[in-house]
């Protein structure tokens, strides 16, 4: 039987456009796009549509999982409340960021990362989620047991990205000590002497294992199809590092020289949507805003707040001059869509899956009405 919804009176937000008029999504996939009043469907109120948004880098299922220092929550219960997130916030499919290797940061097991994996897992096959879930296994790879963590997703099908990032102090992110500092030394209440002998323990945990680590995760990755991103990239020389490893995407270059490299190669460039918001890195990085006016962005992710995505989206479109709308919502579905090879997704365009938005902007804040995954009201 085929299953038809016509939604009228819509400013239906293609890919380099905006159409006033109606969209027709018959078995889960867009059959037609119309300008004008000639159909009559559900009435949108003149709201926006936009296509669904695909998120490649969100921290936030963890924190549903260890919401206290020791505290574990049912990993499936944790899994729906960050799906309910993050469909309420417009996003359809979500890339959930997994550790693999455990740095200072982190209060997880390799088990109950595995264990997260396999609730995403056992709920995609129950048909218990919102949106479409895959994993991007963020890997540390000055750690320990970066590779040890990563065996743990051998054969796993449903990872589609991995980053290669090492926050040891010193590097990238943590270029400045000061900055480094200022994170982690009051958060594992060291005194100055015993962190500065932990310091030097991630300083030499990094000089030994991220070289090889890099090279390792990258050839595994290529293997299997997983794209690859680079993270937190300062330097031209750790950009010719990403492109010789197979790097597609960056995520979150810390300065420009970075992102015009990556840019210039030919990769995604990605930048937090807090970042957007904000109008500053939270560690003291380039701006993001400041890399979209220059051309430089191609991709936005929420991070570590699922809602930012979609402000940031039409925050950007809105008061970025020389980005219109459809390039600013681009960033936050066509182009991360693109990025991870799911090609049959992202635009709204005849043929793709109806993965849609409908949204209402009051005082510059996007109002999520409803939420369509593949032609089903999930939100
Ligand atoms: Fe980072």
């Amino acid at each position: 039987m085929t299953v038809e919804t016509v939604l009228s009176n819509a400013r239906i937000v293609l890919a380099d456009e905006i159409v006033e008029g109606s969209l027709v999504l018959r078995d889960g996939f867009i059959a037609g796009i119309d300008a004008g009043t000639g159909r009559i469907g559900e009435d949108m109120g003149g709201d926006y549509i936009i296509p669904g948004l695909v998120e490649l880098h969100t921290d936030h299922l963890e924190g549903h999982y260890a919401p206290r220092p020791k505290v574990r929550w049912n990993p499936i219960a944790a899994v729906l409340a960050h799906d309910a997130q993050v469909a309420t916030a417009g996003i359809t499919t979500v890339l959930d960021a997994l550790r693999v290797g455990m740095d200072e940061d982190a209060d997880l097991t390799l088990d109950d990362i595995r264990r997260l994996a396999d609730a995403i897992e056992d709920s995609v096959g129950q048909d218990r989620l919102r949106a479409d879930h895959f994993l991007h296994l963020r890997c540390e790879v000055s750690a320990p047991d970066c590779l040890n963590a990563f065996a743990n997703f051998d054969g796993d099908e449903r990872v589609r990205l991995a980053s290669l990032m090492d926050h040891a102090p010193g590097q990238r992110q943590f270029v400045n000590l000061e900055t480094y500092a200022y994170y982690y030394q009051r958060k594992l209440k060291l005194s100055d002497r015993d962190f500065q002998k932990f310091c030097e323990k991630r300083m030499d945990e990094s000089a030994r294992n991220s070289g090889p680590n890099r090279v390792f995760i990258a050839a595994a990755c290529q293997e299997r199809g997983i794209v690859l991103a680079s993270h937190d990239d300062a330097t031209s020389a750790h950009v010719d590092e990403a492109i010789e490893q197979g790097v597609r995407v960056a995520e979150f270059p810390t300065t420009e020289e970075a992102a015009r490299a990556s840019k210039a190669a030919g990769l995604g460039v990605l930048m937090g949507a807090p970042n957007v918001m904000r109008g500053a890195s939270h560690s003291g990085n380039v701006s993001a805003r400041t890399l979209a006016s220059d051309g430089l962005l191609d991709i936005l992710s929420s991070d570590y707040i699922p809602f930012s995505l979609i402000q940031s989206a039409f925050f950007l479109g809105d008061m970025v001059e020389g980005i219109s709308l459809p390039q600013a919502v681009a960033m936050v579905s066509k182009n991360p869509a693109q990025a991870v090879g799911l090609d049959d997704r992202g635009v709204i365009e005849q043929g793709r899956r109806a993965d849609l938005v409908r949204v209402r902007v009051d005082d510059h804040v996007p109002v999520v009405r409803t939420v369509w995954r593949q032609g089903r009201r999930v939100a």
